[in-house]
């Protein structure tokens, strides 16, 4: 999955695949509508951030969206792995103040946004086998792919799926530890501040029932989505759901606390998003039309408002400052 998302020069992300948007392979929420940014800082305008990094900007939409809506943000920062998607936000968001960064800071104050980005951090996929946890390799056979599974005796993957992995006789599934070893990360490099992650998934007694026995990785070409990753090598989006549970865990990890585990509708709901939507002044009904459209498409339950979920943690004075969510905080169901 590294490989082939991410392989310099080579990788779905690193090279010139159109990628993101209707043109694309997938749309995500600030691709889909300029208000899902604009919500964003609406939500967060209490905690009077001055500094906001962003992971994995994309297009460099949601960027650009929140700054239009939000006043006072000192510093907008940017860290993106993918070269080719850095070039597409420099151009994408010419004439603003914004820092590319390489490497994470090593103390984060304010605001941190990530939007499907734990999705597109390699996973690995385990399952039980043979009386057996076992992880899957990926072996080169001629010119195609093939899998090898390879028993797992030790460590902590091992660990991650004893704990997590119903032990039924071919449950395949998927753990991220790499995904959780960042949200540690940003939680601990955290002083006073918020970490916003928003993506597909499900609590952990969601993500490993019995019934989902294929697990969540899903590839992304031209709008269609399918199950096969060894095909179509950096040419597809390759993604698994969130474990949010995991997730959660990994902030508390770095000494950060759980503020809110919410549906993305709840949240945007929550951040006023109706209210700006009206208060919008459109040239044209078609294009009040296609606004409403696109924001019913964020929060319908049939389509983005439920499976996609917003975790919110923090630390320091940022803990009182976001006492509001409170009232949209379901964390008893990680
Ligand atoms: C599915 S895209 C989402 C892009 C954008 N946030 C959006 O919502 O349109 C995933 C993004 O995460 C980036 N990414 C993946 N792993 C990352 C990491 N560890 N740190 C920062 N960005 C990362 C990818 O390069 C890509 O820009």
């Amino acid at each position: 999955m590294r490989a082939a998302l991410y392989a310099p020069g080579l990788g779905y992300y690193t090279a010139g695949a159109t990628k993101l948007g209707f043109g694309g392979d997938f749309v995500t929420a600030p691709e889909m509508s300029p208000f899902f940014g604009a919500a964003l800082a609406d939500a967060f305008v209490g905690l009077g951030a001055a500094h906001v990094l962003e992971l994995g900007a994309g297009s460099g939409k949601l960027a650009r969206d929140f700054l239009a809506a939000s006043n006072g943000v000192h510093s907008y920062t940017i860290l993106e792995v993918s070269a080719d998607l850095r070039d597409r936000q420099q151009s994408m968001l010419t004439g603003q103040k914004i820092v590319w960064l390489d490497a994470l800071p090593e103390q984060i104050d304010g605001l941190v946004i990530a939007n499907e980005v734990l999705d597109a951090v390699p996973c690995e996929i385990v399952r039980f086998h043979d009386n057996r946890y076992e992880q899957a390799r990926v072996a080169v056979q001629g010119e195609s792919f093939s899998w090898s599974w390879q028993p797992l005796l030790h460590g902590a993957l091992l660990d991650a799926a004893k704990l997590r992995i119903p032990p039924i006789e071919g449950y395949t599934t998927e753990l991220n530890l790499e995904a959780e070893a960042l949200v540690a990360t940003l939680a601990a490099r955290l002083s006073h501040g918020v970490l916003c992650f928003i993506d597909y998934g499900f609590p952990r007694r969601e993500y490993y029932l019995p019934d989902r026995s294929t697990g969540t990785l899903a590839c992304h070409y031209q709008q269609r989505v399918h199950f096969d990753p060894l095909i179509l090598a950096g040419l597809q989006d390759i993604t698994a759901h969130v474990d949010f549970t995991a997730m959660a865990e990994a902030g508390v990890d770095g000494g950060a606390s759980v503020i809110s585990y919410s549906t993305q509708a709840q949240f945007l709901l929550h951040a006023g998003l109706l209210q700006r939507l009206e208060s919008y002044e459109f040239a044209r009904d078609a294009q009040r039309a296609t606004a409403f459209g696109a924001v019913q498409k964020l929060l319908s339950p049939a389509e983005m408002g439920e499976l996609f979920k917003v975790l919110i943690v923090a630390k320091g004075v940022a803990v009182e400052q976001l006492a509001g969510f409170s009232t949209l905080d379901q964390s008893y169901r990680l």
